[in-house]
């Protein structure tokens, strides 16, 4: 079954990038893009269905984050768990809250209480009920203006930052746009057309298509009149700052969105599954799964030639040590020994010949 197979395949994939296959071999994976505010960490919230990223206005996000969400049935597994796979090894944590803190703690440590911004991920496994079976990397947004002590170059180095992670030619790109602005000028969506040209990994979000000035809609963006997409759009209306304020629960926003589609006078009729959260979980869920799957071939020819590769070296390199043999074994030591007293001699100037 897909849903079976899916957490298999991609934890394989987490696994070898965590033995740093990815510096050879680029492994799929999705990759949030979006200037700062679009509503990439309200979107990560949504799609997890946890309140559990800090929040606050200006450059949050100092750090990509790495977030391994994995499925886990109500029987075993009663409540959400974290954990960081990297730092603070070993800790799981049900409290989310503690989570939240301590991304800003990991952040702190690493990028200073600044806003400065570096390029070393955070990565954060999550097991739930509620979990969908993916895994993103929400990257710090698209920064025009530098703030504080953020450096002269601010827009340079995030808009570098993300390039780094979206041309990768494996890597899924989830843009995000804001509804409430002009989307042809969106850096986000102008940079994803630059690294995917005809468009065949990049999945649009528009958000805050519940602020959008009276009398206008999405639908145009939607179906991708505006800038075409060839796995489209999907449209969400996620949690709002006055929410925020009001400490309205994560599972409710989600709530409220799906009610906000189904009775809204213009949305609600339009045919196919372009509006929601879940709609863009199930959509991401399979094509990650599918761009997996055809990588897969190419993966285990890739490793198989490195294989070979390193079986020449080692024929080149001869048998090993022969150490059944203590005779030869000692012999060898000896040599050794020798050899490193002479070196040793040779560069402290003494050229005599020693004693065999
Ligand atoms: P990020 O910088 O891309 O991570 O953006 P955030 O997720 O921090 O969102 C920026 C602001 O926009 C926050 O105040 C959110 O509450 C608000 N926001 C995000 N998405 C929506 C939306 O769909 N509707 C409304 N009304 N507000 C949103
Ligand atoms: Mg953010
Ligand atoms: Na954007």
């Amino acid at each position: 079954s897909l849903l079976g197979n899916l957490r298999k395949v991609i934890t394989l994939v987490d696994q070898l990038r965590d033995i740093g296959l990815n510096d050879y071999i680029k492994l799929p994976r999705i990759v949030v893009l979006g200037i700062q505010s679009a509503g990439k960490s309200s979107l990560l919230e949504h799609i997890v269905g946890i309140d559990f990223l800090p929040r606050g206005s200006g450059v949050v996000t100092r750090r990509p984050l790495e977030l391994r969400l994995s499925y886990s049935p109500q029987s075993v597994c009663a409540q959400p768990t974290a954990e960081f796979v990297e730092e603070i090894k070993g800790k799981k944590y049900t409290n989310f809250d503690e989570v939240r803190k301590s991304i800003e703690d990991l952040t702190d440590k690493v990028c200073g209480t600044s806003k400065n911004i570096i390029d070393k991920p955070i990565i954060l496994a999550v097991t739930g009920p509620n979990c969908p079976d993916l895994t993103l990397v929400d990257l710090p947004g698209i920064t025009r203006i530098p703030i504080m002590d953020q450096p002269k170059d601010i827009e340079q180095i995030t808009t570098n930052m993300a390039r780094r992670y979206c041309e990768d030619p494996s890597a899924i790109i989830l843009c995000v746009v804001a509804a409430n602005a002009d989307m042809t000028t969106s850096d986000a969506l102008l940079l994803a057309k630059k690294l995917d040209p005809d468009g065949i990994r990049t999945v649009g979000v528009l958000t805050k298509i519940d602020i959008m000035d009276q009398g206008t809609n999405a639908i145009k963006m939607l179906k991708g009149e505006e800038v075409p997409l060839k796995y489209g759009y999907v449209g969400v209306k996620l949690r709002s700052q006055q929410e925020i304020k009001d400490n309205v629960p994560i599972v409710q926003a989600v709530q409220r969105e799906k009610n906000f589609f189904a009775n809204h006078p213009v949305y609600s009729s339009i045919p196919g599954d372009i509006f929601g959260t879940q709609v863009l979980t199930g959509k991401l869920t399979r094509i990650l799964y599918r761009r997996i799957r055809s990588f897969l071939p190419t993966l285990m020819q890739e490793i198989n030639q490195r294989i070979s590769k390193v079986q020449n070296r080692l024929d080149i390199l001869g048998p090993g040590l022969p150490i059944e043999d203590s005779d030869k074994l000692h012999y060898i030591w000896q040599l050794i020994h020798e050899f490193s007293v002479r070196y040793r001699n040779s560069i402290s100037g003494q050229y005599e010949k020693q004693k065999a």
